[in-house]
């Protein structure tokens, strides 16, 4: 079998990225898309969070499929195109492979070095299968097209990602996925989701006493100094994590800690003491709330696993 084939379709448009990138920089608020964080830095870093002792969303999505896999496994059935959303270094995906003897395994993930090298990794450890790396950005669109084969598909989206979308985005997202899976009959979903739980366990979450996350927050500077050439002061800026319980959402942000002046696509945007740049939300859901998602994107017949200790939740949607 040839190696992995890798297909860019990051580069489309670099005009559009640094337009989108400056314009969000000189509103006020100014934003910074999460997506920014996945440098070759930021997603070292996000390997550290996901160890850390406060971030339980990691080991608690592993302990619940190690408890629940075979389970898990025979609601989804064998020989589906294993399709892998944020893929990163493929480690979540390879303890269900053996289970679901996947028909090809396709790696999204806007990090493209990152899945080129675990897919490299993967070609050893899985000889035979066919191996697909897909580098885009999906959190605009997800773009399959002449990607997928005609095979039933199983969309493996772990982590709790689908937290970095509003509600309204993910209902968007979900709903192109349960498209493509109306098209491919036998298709389907297994998605993680974080729950809501009481404040101080979610402040600490994300806000880790070791800094991880901070410097996690503050890499987005560093890596749109090195991608547009921009000036921002990395040190000059602090992290801000918090739950909002109003909205039932984590909030990152950088809060400028003097007044600064950042030069921004030739116009110079003043920061005051205290503005903050707005980095992330990440969505809690109470079950019944994502099963409400789920059933508005159309998908019709949900299971869902529960982990025992924490409020954390495991759907699989057809
Ligand atoms: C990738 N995503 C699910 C993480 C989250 O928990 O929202 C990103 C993250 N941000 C700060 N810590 C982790």
């Amino acid at each position: 079998m040839d190696g992995p084939l890798l297909i860019d379709r990051l580069a489309l448009d670099p005009d559009a990225e640094r337009r989108d990138v400056m314009a969000r920089l000189l509103r006020e608020p100014a934003s910074i898309s999460p997506k920014y964080f996945y440098d070759e830095v930021g997603c070292s870093l996000y390997g550290a969070i996901c160890r850390l002792p406060e971030y339980y969303p990691t080991r608690t999505e592993v302990a619940l499929f190690q408890a629940r896999r075979g389970e898990i496994a025979s609601v989804i059935g064998t020989g589906r195109q294993f399709v892998d959303l944020g893929a990163g270094d493929c480690c979540k995906a390879k303890g269900w492979l053996p289970f679901l003897a996947p028909a090809r395994y396709v790696a999204v993930d806007i990090a493209v070095q990152e899945i080129a090298a675990a897919l490299e990794k993967m070609a050893a450890d899985f000889p035979g299968l066919e191996l697909v790396g897909l580098a885009t950005d999906f959190s605009r669109a997800l773009d399959l097209e002449g990607v997928l084969s005609q095979v039933p598909a199983l969309f493996f989206y772990p982590g709790s990602s689908i937290g970095n979308f509003t509600p309204d985005e993910a209902r968007v997202f979900l709903a192109r996925i349960q498209g493509h899976c109306a098209s491919r009959p036998g298709s389907s979903l297994l998605i993680g989701v974080d729950g809501k739980k009481p404040k101080a366990v979610l402040d600490a979450a994300y806000d880790d006493a070791l800094g991880v996350t901070a410097a996690f927050n503050r890499n987005a500077l560093r890596h749109l100094n090195d991608r547009f050439g921009l000036d921002f002061d990395v040190g000059a800026f602090a992290h801000v994590g918090f739950y909002n319980e109003a909205e039932g959402r984590i909030e990152m942000h950088l809060e400028s800690v003097r007044d600064q002046v950042v030069r921004v696509d030739g116009q110079a945007r003043s920061f005051r003491r205290g503005e903050r740049i707005h980095t992330e939300n990440s969505y809690k859901y109470a079950p019944a709330e994502f099963e409400g998602v789920l059933r508005d994107a159309g998908f019709a017949a949900i299971r869902r696993w529960d982990a025992p200790d924490v409020a954390y939740s495991v759907f699989h949607a057809a």
